[in-house]
């Protein structure tokens, strides 16, 4: 979402550009003198500056009521799994959950990027994050199904990449 805005950000600005370019390209053959042009366009300069402060204010505003966009601060406390990878494997702390137990993985990478993701029995993702070497990237999920998950590698990262595959199981609800 942040990148989508950045990108209709930039092309608002090189709109905004092209015209200036344009503005100058076409007004460059005019033979008015520096206090006819100056009469005509400072007259706007006061209703401009609060247009553009207005404009500051309530785009600051909206843009950063959505702080901190640290995911886990949104987030209940929920039992941590550290997970690290490397070529070519999968190392978990924990290979048992609960249903609807909310979960906290920390993965992390020894070697290359690895790309954590979780399989349901139909093979459909259920939750995935990228595995950085250097980095922990924090993953939020609470599994609703019982049964065997799979974790399998999405970033190609050599050639067992097709072999780091971990199963893990989920637990019917505690009632
Ligand atoms: Cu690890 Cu592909």
């Amino acid at each position: 979402m942040t990148q989508d805005i950045a990108w209709y950000v930039t092309l608002v600005l090189i709109g905004l550009l092209t015209v200036v370019f344009l503005a100058v390209i076409s007004s460059s053959a005019s033979t008015a003198t520096y206090e006819e042009v100056a009469k005509r366009d400072y007259a706007h300069r006061g209703k401009l500056f609060w247009l553009i402060l207005a404009a500051g204010v309530i785009i600051t505003t909206v843009t950063l009521v959505p702080w901190p966009h640290s995911a886990s601060a949104r987030h209940a406390p929920a039992r941590v799994v550290e997970v690290m990878a490397a070529q070519w494997s999968w190392d978990m702390s924990e290979q048992e959950f609960r249903a609807g137990e909310p979960l906290e993985f920390r993965v992390q990478s020894k070697d290359v990027n690895h790309g954590f993701a979780i399989y349901d029995r139909n093979m459909t993702v259920r939750a995935q994050i990228q595995a950085m070497p250097g980095y922990t990237n924090v993953l939020h999920h609470s599994f609703e199904e019982p049964g065997e998950y799979k974790v399998l590698c999405m970033e190609f990262c050599g050639v067992a990449h097709h072999n780091m595959i971990a199963t893990f199981t989920v637990l019917p609800a505690n009632n």
